[in-house]
């Protein structure tokens, strides 16, 4: 058995797909098991950049199988788009290579146009989803009212589609939104059904014979942890569960095939969010546009799916615990180091502080973060470029302090330091 999990130890955007690339180079098959098109991940090959929304990241190396587990809400649409650019730049997605469970769900029109509908009308409690239908979706899946991947190829699929538009249409008069016109969809969906067949497939089935056969298995979580709709903080999360042990189920794995597996939980040296919801350690001063970028890179802090600028602020060490216990990470992985080159002092939140007590660790998880202050470890800084190195023992001492801070406090080992965003710009630990 050899089942690794790269989970996000954060508010996602942590590099996971650079990350997750890192580790394909070993995989023979790489699985998503959460989520849809919300989430992005980008990997750097050269003077190539790909995107990542639906499709594992592991697929740009040529030997891994891809496969999109029963866990995830799949929009048809962006499906064949990723994947025509994917092939576009010489990346082999055909059904030999990439299988979708026939259990996974999708996502229509109608759930992109009625979480655009629920946002406005929540105003200014508003999510600030990234708008691709991943909450109504999964809403319908809880609701048992959803279409699935094997509806899509069955041949009662245009009479459900159209039941689904119409119920659909219900609730977006309900909101006052504009109604969608049935005809053109049951039109495209029909093309899709067609294309779709050949790439479903019973994952679980082929999941668990993978694992029989020793093969290396690379589960790519999507979001992060504290976007978990469980564990996450909520309301201000996304549908799914996010976490590690999430990849079993989303993936239909029992749980031997947890036994000795390997939970990667990357994290990025200093924290960021995008979308509403408490940050207690943001900044926003002139260091916060240091640490975001000015967008001109594509590895400034700026939504992949969205272009959105991600807030930021230091490292927050109590949700960094808090994500090491709840997915059991057996090692850490730091992500863009090379951001903090050049400053004065790096601050990492050690705990909080409410109404004169003291938590390192917080009574009711991160949900009712309001009103607690951040209390900071205060590092020195180093000035080295730190983008070239690639031997632990190359990095600067303060920079090593400062990895070794982090782990001490997670109570994880520091596995894996990304120090920019190419392929090779990774130093691994001693
Ligand atoms: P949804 O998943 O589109 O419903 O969005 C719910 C929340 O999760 C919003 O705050 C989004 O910004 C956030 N979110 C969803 N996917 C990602 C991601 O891949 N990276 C970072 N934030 C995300």
């Amino acid at each position: 058995m050899a089942l690794k999990i790269v989970v996000g130890a954060q508010w996602g955007d942590e590099g996971k797909g650079r990350i997750v690339d890192w580790f394909a180079a070993q995989a023979e098959v790489v699985a998503r098991y959460n989520g849809g098109d919300n989430a992005g991940h980008s990997v750097t090959v050269g003077a190539k950049l790909f995107k990542l929304h639906l499709i594992p990241s592991g697929i740009v190396h040529p030997a891994p199988i891809a496969i999109l587990g029963n866990g995830m809400v799949i929009n048809p649409e962006s499906l064949f788009s990723e994947m025509e650019s994917l092939e576009k730049v010489g990346v082999k997605v055909g059904p030999q290579r990439l299988r979708i469970s026939h259990a996974a769900h999708l996502i229509t029109p109608v759930h992109k146009a009625l979480d655009k509908a629920m946002e406005i009308a929540r105003g200014k409690d508003s999510i600030g989803t990234t708008g691709r239908g991943i909450g109504p979706a999964y809403t319908d899946k809880a609701a048992r009212t959803n279409l699935r991947v094997a509806d899509m190829i069955a041949p009662d699929f245009i009479e459900k589609l159209s039941a689904h538009i119409m119920a659909g249409n219900r609730s977006l008069a309900a909101l006052d939104a504009p109604q969608l016109e049935i005809e053109p969809i049951l039109a495209i969906f029909a093309a899709y059904a067609e294309r779709i067949l050949p790439f479903v497939a019973d994952t679980a089935a082929e999941m668990d014979a993978a694992l029989k056969a020793e093969k290396t298995v690379l589960a790519e979580g999507a979001q992060g942890t504290l976007l978990d709709i469980d564990h996450g903080t909520y309301p201000f999360v996304t549908s799914s569960s996010t976490l590690a042990p999430a990849a079993l189920l989303g993936l239909g794995l029992g749980l031997n095939a947890a036994r000795g597996a390997v939970v990667s939980g990357v994290c990025k040296s200093f924290q960021t969010r995008v979308g509403s919801g408490p940050f207690p350690t943001e900044i926003e001063d002139d260091l916060a546009l240091r640490l975001r970028g000015t967008g001109e890179n594509p590895w400034d802090e700026y939504g992949t799916t969205t272009g959105r600028p991600r807030r930021v602020g230091w490292l927050d060490g109590v949700l960094l615990r808090y994500a090491a216990r709840l997915n059991g990470f057996t090692e850490l992985v730091i992500t863009k180091l090379d951001i903090l080159s050049g400053l004065p002092y790096i601050k990492v939140c050690t705990a909080y502080t409410k109404d004169g007590k003291t938590y390192t660790d917080l009574p009711f998880g991160p949900t009712d973060l309001e009103g607690y202050e951040a209390v900071y470890e205060q590092l020195p800084g180093w000035t080295e470029d730190v983008s070239a190195i690639r031997r632990w023992d190359d990095l600067p001492q303060a920079a090593r302090d400062y990895l070794d801070a982090v782990a001490k406090i997670a109570g994880v080992p520091v596995r894996l330091v990304s120090v920019g965003p190419e392929r090779e710009q990774i130093v691994e630990a001693k």
